[in-house]
């Protein structure tokens, strides 16, 4: 079993990365740190536990940053509903699963005091607890084999012209986890945006008749409807396609590069600035995704919500 300890800030999308996660042979998942970012913590740690009740999670939940390093919270809720998972009408069943008492920080550096090889992150959403726990235990860098995380871009920006979400609401954060040496690799906008799914990827999950499948097929649909409300367009599979570099090695390309974050330009605060021309102006200090096999990383993350949902 290959365990991994996903950081998240609960939105559909990294939902659905942990139900892949959960539903692809070989691969479990060892906790969940939470981080607010889609929606305030309060909101987040909802999410998580009625997600848990609904799918039978008994890996342990943790509350973590409430906010980022410096600044105020600012989230995604005008795009993804109060809820964050835009479910349009569906919501999670009632939460039953308690959170556990142990803060997010101490619970990561605990697993991966115990973790007998480097252990794999997957974050999706700010880095905040990431750079927290760098604040708090840096001799655990070593501890870390691999920090996969979706978030920031080679390209344009989502939630503003130059900055991702993730990027956008904690860039200091990113900063300090490189200075930390934690090995990244970044899965960017630009590479999220060549894997879509649609409305017809809803009806197949919904096709299996089962109770999960209604719900995530109905909560997929409410995904897909973010990228035009009449269903017809497709939809890029952002948390999900940082995931499918893990489950499925191969299905994305990356490249070293060094990788640094703009926390103060007026215009550009979040963005991820990546100099491609290493060794030669920079050293790389992280890997950057560049291209992905969309057939292949469909096929991990639909095939692992199908295995769940059947
Ligand atoms: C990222 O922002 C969030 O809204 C999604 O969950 C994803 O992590 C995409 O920019
Ligand atoms: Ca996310």
């Amino acid at each position: 079993m290959n365990p991994l300890w996903i950081d998240t800030d609960m939105g559909f999308d990294d939902l659905a990365s942990v139900l892949a996660v959960t539903g692809t042979p070989g691969w479990s998942v060892a906790g969940l740190s939470l981080v607010a970012g889609n929606a305030p913590l309060p909101v987040v740690i909802d999410n998580a536990l009625r997600s848990a009740a609904c799918f039978g999670w008994s890996f342990p939940i943790h509350a973590g940053a409430a906010g980022p390093l410096v600044g105020e919270l600012e989230t995604a809720q005008a795009i993804l509903g109060g809820d964050a998972m835009r479910s349009a009408g569906r919501s999670l069943p009632p939460q039953r699963t308690t959170l556990s008492s142990e803060d997010a920080v101490g619970a990561l550096a605990a697993w991966l005091r115990a973790s007998p090889t480097p252990a794999t992150i997957l974050a999706l959403g700010p880095l905040t607890n990431i750079a927290l726990l760098m604040r708090r235990h840096p001799e655990l860098a070593a501890r870390i084999g691999e920090l996969m995380w979706m978030g920031g871009s080679a390209g344009p920006g989502n939630h503003t012209a130059a900055a991702e979400f993730n990027a956008y609401v904690d860039p200091e954060s990113i900063n300090e986890v490189l200075a930390a040496g934690l090995p990244l690799a970044m899965v960017g906008l630009d590479t999220c945006r060549q894997v879509r799914v649609d409305k017809a990827d809803a009806d197949a999950l919904r096709a299996l008749g089962t109770d999960r499948g209604m719900l995530i097929g109905d909560l997929l649909e409410g995904y897909v409807r973010i990228a035009g409300a009449d269903g017809r367009s497709t939809m890029a599979l952002y948390d999900p396609t940082a995931t499918a570099a893990l489950l499925a090695p191969g299905s994305i390309s990356f490249t070293p590069a060094h990788l640094v974050a703009e926390c103060s330009g007026e215009h550009t605060r979040g963005m991820t600035v990546v100099e491609w021309r290493v060794p030669r102006k920079a050293q790389a200090n992280a890997r950057i995704a560049t291209t992905a096999d969309a057939a292949a990383v469909r096929a991990v993350v639909l095939g692992g919500l199908a295995a769940v949902a059947r």
